[in-house]
């Protein structure tokens, strides 16, 4: 990759985005597993107390989304960090702030069985509960400090974007769009793709830390002093605001790997556009209001927000449709593609992306949300577009820096596998999530209405493949990475 930095100043980059990425994969590992045990539990192969599954629904909702957070962070401040100079002491800072929350969620939920779900929805943590006060406490503690972390990474990016481009105006890429002979015949450039993910993500990013921490507050507030009483309406919107937009931004983040990663492996140039530019303006507005979605199902919220929030869903999927995965297509098509594992992986998260697109968007559809609302549809479409979508783009960028520094590929067996493994194995997974969805089977239930066992036990031999190609992923990653050690040394 080209860059200006010295090398002293790229292997201190490196090791921040290194950091980022073993932090996030490390935890997708342990909560694979947990949600490999829930498959099972719903399918009857083994068996705990449901609370013990609420439990562990929570910390793998929470741990999850946290996990691919992380990583896309590294990923994103590294290929930031190759535009200009940013502040490692502030990413090692950010990142500890994450570390700390995910530790105090850990413990609420392992020593103290919190379990009100990883969306937490007042007044859920505080009724009918198990678990003791103090879980409940380091829980929205915890989320807290993961808020903290995720708000300073944001400064620290929206900070680069705007000194890097010249303000909004600049980082928006506004006279390129508007003015664009007289912006180009002064000699100036646009934003690359990827400095757009950096803005989308650090403005919806500061906006969601902010409405994540006001609900933190009020919720910590109630449980100091229950006497202080929460409007459940309000806390729902803005609970659903930091959640939807939190857990979205993880795949904008990522898919900048994707805009610098997928010209490599084609061979061909890929610079922002005006039609580029614009998406994201729209991306910028639509992840913030499509949360409204959400609350169909409340008859006291205002109605016009609903419609705000189907128009939303629908406008949403077109930057990301027409721009982003039509754009990669094109680069693709009649390509001197080079097939690996980060091209392959990079291609099949967009493949993904497109797929749970579309279940989202049918879901987010107001009359078919009456029949699909709390069924597994939900998992299936949030589970194809994160695990077949942010995750491959997280292990496309890994591999390609692996395959890079090492000057090696993997096998075409290899790939066979792996890619046998997430679309074979992954699939199976997630078509049990959405024929029990599209069944009426409800989501959230530890013992679930029929067919749901039958098409859990299903979905977990689709777990059990995938489990085998990411451990063949894990000996690949280390191999490459030990030939690349070998190459520098
Ligand atoms: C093969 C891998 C995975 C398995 C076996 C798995 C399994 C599950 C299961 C069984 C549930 C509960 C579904 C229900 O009955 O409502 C669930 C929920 C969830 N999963 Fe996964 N999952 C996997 C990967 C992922 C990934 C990669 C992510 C995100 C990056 C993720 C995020 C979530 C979230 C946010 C929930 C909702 C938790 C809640 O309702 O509070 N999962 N998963």
């Amino acid at each position: 990759m080209t860059t200006t930095l010295d090398p002293r100043e790229l292997s201190a980059a490196r090791r921040v985005m290194w950091t980022y990425l073993i932090t996030g994969f490390a935890i997708f590992a342990l909560m694979i597993l947990i949600g490999f045990s829930m498959r099972m539990e719903q399918a009857g192969w083994i068996a705990y107390a449901p609370q013990t599954f609420y439990s562990l629904m929570t910390l793998h909702g929470i741990g999850m989304i946290t996990a691919v957070a992380v990583a896309s962070m590294g990923e994103l401040w590294y290929l930031m960090r190759l535009e200009t100079v940013l502040d490692e002491r502030l990413a090692y800072w950010a990142w500890g702030f994450i570390v700390a929350g995910a530790i105090a969620v850990v413990i609420s939920v392992l020593a103290g069985q919190f379990g009100a779900a990883w969306t937490f929805l007042y007044p859920l943590p505080f009724v009918g509960t198990w678990w003791p006060s103090w879980a409940t406490g380091f829980y929205l503690i915890g989320v807290a400090l993961v808020t903290i972390g995720w708000m300073m990474w944001c400064t620290q990016m929206l900070g680069c974007v705007l000194s890097r481009y010249g303000g909004f105006r600049g980082a928006l890429g506004w006279d390129y769009v508007f003015h664009r002979r007289a912006f180009e015949q002064s000699g100036r450039t646009p934003p690359p793709p990827q400095a757009y993910a950096a803005l989308v993500a650090a403005v919806d990013g500061v906006l969601t830390g902010t409405i994540g921490m006001i609900i933190g507050v009020a919720l910590i507030v109630h449980w100091i002093s229950p006497s202080v009483v929460i409007d459940p309406l309000w806390a729902k919107n803005l609970t659903y605001f930091f959640g939807h937009a939190f857990a979205n931004l993880t795949i904008y983040m990522a898919v900048a790997g994707v805009y610098v990663g997928m010209p490599r492996y084609a061979d061909r140039e890929y610079h922002t556009s005006v039609a580029l530019a614009v998406a994201w303006w729209g991306t910028l507005v639509f992840v913030a209001i499509a949360y409204f979605h959400h609350l169909y199902m409340d008859f006291v919220q205002i109605r016009a927000l609903q419609y705000i929030g189907e128009a939303a869903s629908y406008l949403s999927s077109i930057p990301t449709a027409l721009v982003t995965v039509y754009g990669s297509l094109m680069l693709v098509y009649r390509s001197r593609m080079r097939w690996s594992l980060g091209s392959l992986f990079m291609f099949g998260g967009l493949v993904g992306w497109i797929v749970g697109g579309f279940g989202a968007v049918l879901d987010a559809t107001i009359p078919i949300n009456s029949d699909l609302h709390n069924t597994l549809w939900v998992p299936a479409h949030f589970h194809t577009y994160l695990l077949e979508g942010v995750v491959l783009f997280v292990l496309g960028w890994t591999f390609m820096m692996l395959e890079e520094r090492s000057g090696s590929i993997s096998s075409a067996a290899v790939r066979w596998l792996v890619g046998l493994g997430f679309f074979g194995g992954g699939g199976l997974f997630l078509l049990g999530f959405y024929i029990a969805g599209a069944e009426g089977v409800p989501r959230r239930y530890a013992v679930q209405p029929a067919p749901g066992p039958e098409l859990s036990g299903l979905a977990s031999v689709g777990v059990i493949i995938l489990l085998i190609a990411l451990v063949i992923v894990l000996v690949e990653a280390i191999r490459l990475a030990a030939i690349a050690r070998r190459r520098t040394a």
